[in-house]
């Protein structure tokens, strides 16, 4: 990986109690480079938007909080920035595409305006600001981008307002892009679709790009690299081809027995393998996966497993090396 763009280390999250703090993100080191994308999958409350919320300072503060860690944009801390820095870095230099796209827009002021609204907040006059609108429209691909411009968020459909987002998210030229996939507003189709757009304006921009989701499938071939999140930890970490020919977790392995066919329109969730997910901030001792862990051990039971170097780029955290699966 070249020098990292956007470094997020040790990252600790929890919900701050009088008696101590319950921890949801436990420990997330996550960096990603110019020009990359990494993909951050796992189910529905092991950590994610906590973590890319942390990224910008937005946790709903109080009860949560960054409990320890850093997030550095080209080595610079965002902890310690001031408002005004901050300001710039959200939306400007790092730009978010929310989980949901439709709470994220204004339902009274047509989409085109609202792109110029989000470019005169970081400075742009506003001829700069139409003309950067009209640029991004045509630019996300949309069949009629002047009628799209013009339309109410209502007037379209869902893969039209995920492609609005995608402008304005780019109106700024961020040197990061975030994207929170939706759970079920958008189906796959579309996300890949959106994420194979992204792919190609990332190519002359540099950009970095961090695609969040709940569907391995989504992001397979679309990214260079992975990282799989259990219980507010990243759990495997690997190059894309690696991560799907030899995964290393059987968190992972279970995630890529759960997709079907590439052909297939209709692709399983995460949520198919067996058991459900744990709550974050009951975890006890152990290995937070073992309770669904087909390969769980005496040991599994009573230490958590560090994410070690396992070779060829794969990171894990399990006791047991895949030739003992
Ligand atoms: N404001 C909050 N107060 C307390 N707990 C919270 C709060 N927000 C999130 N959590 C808890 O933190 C955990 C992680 O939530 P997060 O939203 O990061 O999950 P996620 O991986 O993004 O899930 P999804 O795929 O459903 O979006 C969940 O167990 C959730 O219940
Ligand atoms: S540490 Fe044990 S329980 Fe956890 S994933 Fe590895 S084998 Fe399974
Ligand atoms: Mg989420």
């Amino acid at each position: 990986m070249s020098r990292p763009l956007l470094e997020i280390k040790d990252l600790h999250i929890g919900i701050v109690r009088r008696h101590g703090n319950d921890e949801i993100v436990r420990g997330v080191d996550i960096a990603v480079g110019p020009g990359e994308k990494l993909g951050i999958v796992g189910e529905s409350g092991s950590g994610k938007t906590l973590t890319m919320l942390a990224v910008l300072r937005l946790l709903a503060s109080p009860p949560l909080a960054v409990l320890r860690g850093e997030i550095l944009l080209d080595g610079e801390d965002l902890a310690h920035v001031d408002d005004k820095r901050l300001r710039t870095v959200r939306g400007g230099e790092i730009a978010v595409v929310y989980q949901d796209p439709m709470s994220s827009l204004n339902p009274l002021m047509p989409v085109g305006r609202q792109v110029e609204e989000a470019l005169k907040a970081h400075g742009a006059t506003q001829g700069f600001a139409s003309e950067r609108t009209r640029e991004v429209l045509r630019q996300v691909g949309l069949a009629d981008p002047e009628r799209v411009r013009v339309s109410y968020p209502h007037q379209l459909s869902g893969g039209m307002i995920q492609r609005v987002m995608i402008a304005m998210a780019l109106a700024t030229s961020p040197r990061v892009l975030i994207a929170d996939e939706p759970t079920t507003a958008l189906d796959v189709t579309i996300q890949r679709q959106i994420l194979e757009l992204v792919s190609s304006l990332q190519a002359t921009t540099g950009m970095a790009v961090l695609w969040v989701t709940h569907d391995l499938g989504v992001v397979a071939s679309l990214v260079d690299y992975v990282a799989v999140m259990y219980a507010g930890r990243v759990v495997e970490k690997a190059t894309t081809s690696q991560l799907f020919e030899r995964p290393t977790h059987p968190y992972t392995k279970a995630l890529l027995a759960s997709l079907p066919g590439k052909d297939s329109a209709h692709r399983s969730r995460l949520h198919q393998i067996g058991g459900t997910p744990p709550d974050p901030t009951r975890l006890g001792v152990g290995c937070p996966f073992r309770v669904r862990c087909p390969y769980a051990e005496e040991k599994c039971a009573q230490e958590e497993p560090a994410l070690l170097d396992r070779g060829r780029g794969s990171f894990a955290a399990c006791w047991k090396d895949p030739s003992q699966w």
